[in-house]
């Protein structure tokens, strides 16, 4: 998770860098390599270690707002931040589908869905491919506002998110962790299908 956390942030800077200055080759690169990382994370939110699966942070509004009004010390990701993340996930998700068909007035740059799809729905799909980054950057900045003043105050989670490594007292039982093998596998087998149905076009760029 710590590789999936900080290979997304370096990715969706280069993402918004190079969208922002138009170089498509490198944007689609970055983007379907996020997108493997994303579906992977989004598999391993199903079957993977206790704490990284969806149900174990999926949470009611009501426990969210228990817990900001007195945090507890949380073994994995905390009822209140799980809303964050499945939101953060999302928008991402989000941004990768518009971004597939997104029209950038060229047969090679375009979104590879555009060429299928009504003038109307790619005209949405730009329109919120370019409106979603802003949603994206203000989510970012809430949340690591939140990662900074719960190091502050409470435990450093972003110092957990480095190293893996948590000074909680876990004194219940230990939640399990699964060998991450898998999930890598995972990424691997999507970049290749991936390179299979845009690497042709992508080399074009080149
Ligand atoms: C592009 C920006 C970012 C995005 C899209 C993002 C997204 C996410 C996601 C999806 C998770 C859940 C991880 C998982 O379970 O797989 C997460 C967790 C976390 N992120 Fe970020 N993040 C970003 C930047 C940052 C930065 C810059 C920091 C630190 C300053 C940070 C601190 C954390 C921490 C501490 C957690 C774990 C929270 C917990 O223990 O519950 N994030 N982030
Ligand atoms: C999370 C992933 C992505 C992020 C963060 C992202 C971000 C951006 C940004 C910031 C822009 C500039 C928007 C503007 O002009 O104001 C952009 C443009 C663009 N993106 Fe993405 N993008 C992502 C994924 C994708 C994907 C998967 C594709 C297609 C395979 C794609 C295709 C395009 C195209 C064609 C443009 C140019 C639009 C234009 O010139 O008007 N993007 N993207």
């Amino acid at each position: 998770m710590r590789v999936f956390h900080w290979s997304q942030v370096v990715l969706l800077v280069g993402l918004w860098y190079t969208g922002s200055e138009g170089l498509m080759a490198e944007h689609q690169l970055m983007a379907y390599t996020l997108a493997a990382l994303l579906i992977a994370r989004i598999c391993w939110g199903g079957y993977g270690s206790v704490t990284a699966r969806f149900s174990h942070f999926a949470a009611t509004p009501l426990a969210a707002l228990r817990y900001l009004r007195q945090p507890k010390p949380v073994v994995g990701h905390n009822p209140a931040g799980g809303y964050m993340i499945f939101i953060l996930i999302a928008l991402v998700a989000l941004q990768l589908l518009t971004g597939l068909a997104t029209f950038d007035n060229s047969y090679i740059s375009d979104g590879p869905l555009v060429r299928y799809l009504s003038d109307d729905w790619v005209s949405l799909a730009s329109k919120i491919h370019k409106l979603n980054i802003d949603l994206i950057t203000i989510c970012v900045a809430v949340h690591v506002f939140a990662a900074l003043w719960h190091s502050w105050r409470h435990d450093n989670v972003i110092l957990t998110l480095i190293t893996g490594k948590t000074k909680l007292e876990v004194t219940a039982q230990q939640p399990l962790v699964k060998n991450s093998w898998s999930f890598f596998v995972l990424v691997a087998v999507l970049l290749l299908l991936f390179y299979v149905w845009q690497g042709e076009m992508l080399l074009r760029f080149i």
